[in-house]
């Protein structure tokens, strides 16, 4: 598959340079838009980037047209250590003068994870309208067998034609989440996929071996947004 690909000495330097081009994306929608809409992963690979934000590397932000929304939620309490929001509260969040109506957590407090898939799905109808959203930037890891969000293979919810929001059992800590679909992921304006670590080598191999006239295996091989993409690798995930 063709992946338009950065290498970066380490994490620290891919961070850096995924926040540079953030500044770059933030600027441009708010000067045509207003506003800035992006969709945070989890995982550890961002959690560098969110700190550098919160830091004021680079540039000024205008928190109050920034709005974070998440590409996927782990079924947990947003208090909870496994949390994708309490990892973003903690690294960014806290440190930065966002107003509280601009962040927009999958609802976990609902009585099934069902429940708050169609609670985030009305959340993004309310502040996208009707169509489905085109964020401004979508952050997306990849994991060890290709999964991206929460969208692991052999998933159902690959084949989503409806849904923006879907709950799903992952065969990963902890089972219960909630993802976008493809029907969201797929418009995205720019989505940058970070990667780092060496164990990410072989899959990167498997993803960029694979022919675009097929189907990809991989989820991560199935986002092909409408928009620009791009593969931030650190040295070690891209030897
Ligand atoms: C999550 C994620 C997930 C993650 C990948 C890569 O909630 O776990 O959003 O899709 O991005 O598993 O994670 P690492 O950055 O830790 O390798």
């Amino acid at each position: 598959m063709n992946m338009e690909t950065r290498v970066y000495p380490d994490l620290d330097a891919l961070s850096h340079a995924v926040l540079e081009e953030t500044h770059r994306i933030l600027k441009q929608a708010i000067a045509e838009r207003g506003r800035f809409s992006i969709a945070l992963s989890g995982g550890h690979t961002p959690a560098r980037m969110y700190a550098l934000w919160a830091e004021g590397i680079g540039a000024p932000t205008p928190w109050d047209r920034v709005h974070l929304f998440w590409g996927d939620e782990r079924f947990v309490p947003l208090d909870d250590l496994l949390s994708n929001y309490r990892m973003t509260r903690e690294t960014l969040i806290a440190h930065v003068p966002i107003p509280a109506a601009n962040v927009h957590p999958v609802p976990t407090n609902l009585a099934s994870p069902t429940k708050a898939a169609e609670a985030y799905e009305a959340e993004l109808r309310k502040f996208f309208g009707s169509a489905p959203p085109q964020f401004d930037l979508q952050l997306l890891g990849l994991g060890i067998e290709g999964h991206v969000a929460s969208l692991f293979p052999d998933s159902p919810a690959l084949e989503e034609k409806e849904r923006w929001v879907a709950a799903v059992r992952a065969p990963a800590e902890p089972p219960n989440r909630l993802t976008l679909t493809p029907v969201v992921l797929n418009q995205g304006r720019n989505t940058f996929f970070l990667v780092s670590g060496e164990n990410k080598r072989a899959i990167l191999a498997a993803l960029r071996d694979e022919l675009d006239s097929r189907p990809s295996e991989y989820p991560a091989g199935r986002i092909r947004p409408a928009g620009r993409s791009l593969w931030f690798l650190d040295q070690a995930a891209a030897d």
